[in-house]
């Protein structure tokens, strides 16, 4: 698959059929982030990676942190199948943190941008050899529960979680506007 093919195929795919991802596969998807741009080169990013026969300790812990939060049981019971659903089926997890320089708001704009690069990196290497992936940032999956899941330090920012794995159920199809309708020549 080339370049053009990857970025214009990719799709958030959010079922999948349970298939591991390999690590090898996860190991290339963390070097081939890496070669994200990144400016003045400072690398910005760590990357905790869930096997797939670790997703279970995973949602324990989001289980607990919604259960330590309290609230409708109920209410809580349906969050919980929900995250269970998605991470029965997936084949990995990866989740990018990034130490935040709050004293500098120029070089950390820019060091979210290299990650949001390395995230894409990750998400178009796996689509090109047939894992389907979503990045989540909200809900469950990158909540403060999960902090001391991914061992994040005081100042780290949880970038984003890229849940992983062989795509079942139909294709996801979106839109784009058109060039024409988004371009200018100067
Ligand atoms: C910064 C960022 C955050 C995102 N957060 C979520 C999320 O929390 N949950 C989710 O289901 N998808 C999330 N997505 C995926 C987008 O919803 C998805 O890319 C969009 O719907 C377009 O679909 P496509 O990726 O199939 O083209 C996120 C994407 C980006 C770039």
């Amino acid at each position: 698959m080339d370049v053009r093919t990857a970025i214009r195929t990719r799709r958030s795919h959010k079922q999948f059929t349970g298939v591991p991802v390999p690590d090898a596969v996860l190991t290339e998807l963390v070097e081939l982030a890496t070669w994200a741009p990144n400016h003045r080169l400072t690398e910005p990013w760590r990357f905790a990676v869930v096997r797939h026969e670790r997703l279970p300790h995973m949602l324990h812990a989001i289980e607990h942190g919604l259960r330590h939060a309290g609230g409708d049981e109920q209410k809580i019971a349906l969050q919980i199948n929900k995250v269970k659903a998605v991470l029965h089926e997936a084949g990995a997890v990866i989740t990018l943190l990034r130490h935040t320089s709050p004293a500098d708001p120029l070089l950390d704009r820019e060091d979210y941008a290299a990650c949001a690069c390395a995230m894409q990196n990750m998400q178009l290497a796996a689509w090109e050899q047939g894992f389907g992936s979503f990045w989540s940032t909200g809900g469950h999956f990158v909540g403060p529960a999960l902090r001391s899941f991914w061992r994040a330090e005081p100042h780290d920012e949880v970038v984003g979680a890229l849940i992983l794995g062989v795509p079942s159920g139909e294709l996801p199809s979106h839109r784009r506007k058109s060039p024409q309708d988004l371009l200018y020549f100067v």
